[in-house]
């Protein structure tokens, strides 16, 4: 889950990260009220949005008066910065900036390990700066048993090219930074730009964390942060039962079990598609191994609500959980849908028990399935029935 900008400087309170005042505000009223607040004198209007870019769209304003900030806002929200709509800003106490540097960490997939970036070229787009001018962004690696301690920032902030007078000062936010994304099992804490301010002082004043949604139940605090009305509703209802279940913009509803084999079914529906109008996968939805009645119902609830589907493809290979188990459940799931359930629905099964799944479906006779002998086949039929 990525946190807008204001979670982001509220969590780097807590870890005593040094960041300014900021207020957020749901409308140009609560901007002045805010300002007010503040003090009265400079602040910036910045919107709140899960993008980059921000600056760039007209989305951060300086305002010199409580008035400004009104109208800063009132230009702010509702813009739409790369497809998001701002709803909300957060009018943030004004820097004096004496330099712009660049800091994150963030989880190394590719090299099973933590990597730091730093650089006291800040400001610009860290993607940019990467590109144009990579020696100026120094890349460590960080030890994941053992962090970023001071001897380890102290090493970062040299590296990134900072000088020796500063380097202990930096690498002290640096370790702080570090606890952010350790003790709330982060996989990105970004600061772009970490200042230098006129008085001397190193302020992150801009965050960007990602949390790693498989360590939520560590966290109980963090469900707070999701933003309940910008997620897919549908989405947000497979959540909700625990389903594995992704939104994709085609017209062929999937179920499968195992990741594996959701994946590949979503390639050989594509595939099939070519021949039946272009039509595509409309989602990603693994079951898993426990393929119960009330999972099929759920998952095949969630698959039915999306209005763009106009075909369902249940690809179930028998392992643990038997095929008759999996058939019971879409018989059982089917008679607790009802009339819900309105679009053709393939499916295919094989493995553990498969005669005896077949059957079952077989003697249920429900006028909307189909049997498929093979995942081609059934791929086949499903974007046929979708683009009829
Ligand atoms: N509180 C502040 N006081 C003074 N200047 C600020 C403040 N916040 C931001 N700025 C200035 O505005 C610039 C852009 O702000 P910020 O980094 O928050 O947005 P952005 O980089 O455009 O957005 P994003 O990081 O989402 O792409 C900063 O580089 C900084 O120069
Ligand atoms: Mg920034």
């Amino acid at each position: 889950m990525d946190l807008y900008e204001y979670q982001a400087r509220d969590l780097f309170e807590k870890y005593e990260v040094p960041v300014l005042p900021g207020i957020i505000a749901d409308t140009p009223e609560e901007a002045k009220a805010a300002a007010e607040k503040l003090g009265g004198g400079v602040v910036v209007v910045k919107a709140q949005v899960k993008t980059g870019g921000r600056g760039k769209a007209g989305g951060v304003k300086v305002a010199k008066t409580p008035d400004e900030a009104y109208e800063a806002a009132k230009a702010i929200l509702g813009l739409d910065i790369k497809g998001h709509v701002v709803k909300r800003v957060m009018v943030a106490a004004g820097a004096r900036i004496a330099k712009e540097y660049y800091f994150s960490v963030l989880l190394d997939r590719a090299n099973r390990s933590y990597l730091s970036l730093a650089s006291v070229e800040g400001g610009m787009e860290i993607e940019q700066l990467a590109v144009e001018k990579p020696e100026a962004l120094a890349r460590v690696e960080v030890n994941p048993g053992t962090g970023i301690d001071h001897a380890k920032a102290l090493e970062i902030a040299e590296a990134a090219g900072f000088d020796a007078e500063l380097a202990p000062k930096v690498a002290d936010v640096f370790v702080k930074l570090f606890n952010v994304y350790k003790g709330e099992d982060a996989t990105l804490v970004e600061v772009n730009p970490l200042i230098l301010s006129e008085d001397g002082d190193i302020i992150a004043l801009d965050g960007k964390v990602t949390l790693d949604d498989n360590a939520e139940f560590r966290h109980p605090g963090h469900a707070l942060l999701e933003d309940k009305a910008a997620a897919d509703p549908l989405e947000a209802k497979a959540k909700e039962n625990d389903l594995n279940y992704v939104k994709l913009d085609g017209e062929v509803g999937i179920i499968g079990n195992g990741a594996g084999l959701v994946m590949s079914t979503l390639d050989v529906v594509a595939y099939a598609g070519e021949n039946h109008g272009g039509v595509k996968p409309a989602n990603f939805l693994d079951i898993g191994g426990g393929a119960s009645a009330e999972v099929m119902a759920a998952g095949l609830d969630v698959i039915l609500g999306d209005p763009q589907v106009k075909s369902v493809f249940v690809n179930v290979f028998g392992g643990i959980t038997a095929c008759d188990a999996v058939a019971k459940g879409i018989v059982g799931a089917l008679a607790e849908l009802g009339a819900t359930a309105s679009k053709p629905l393939v499916v295919r099964l094989d493995g553990n028990r498969v005669e005896e799944g077949r059957k079952i479906l077989q003697d249920a006779n429900h006028p909307l399935v189909t049997l498929a002998a093979t995942m081609d086949e059934g791929a086949d039929k499903a974007a046929e029935l979708a683009n009829a």
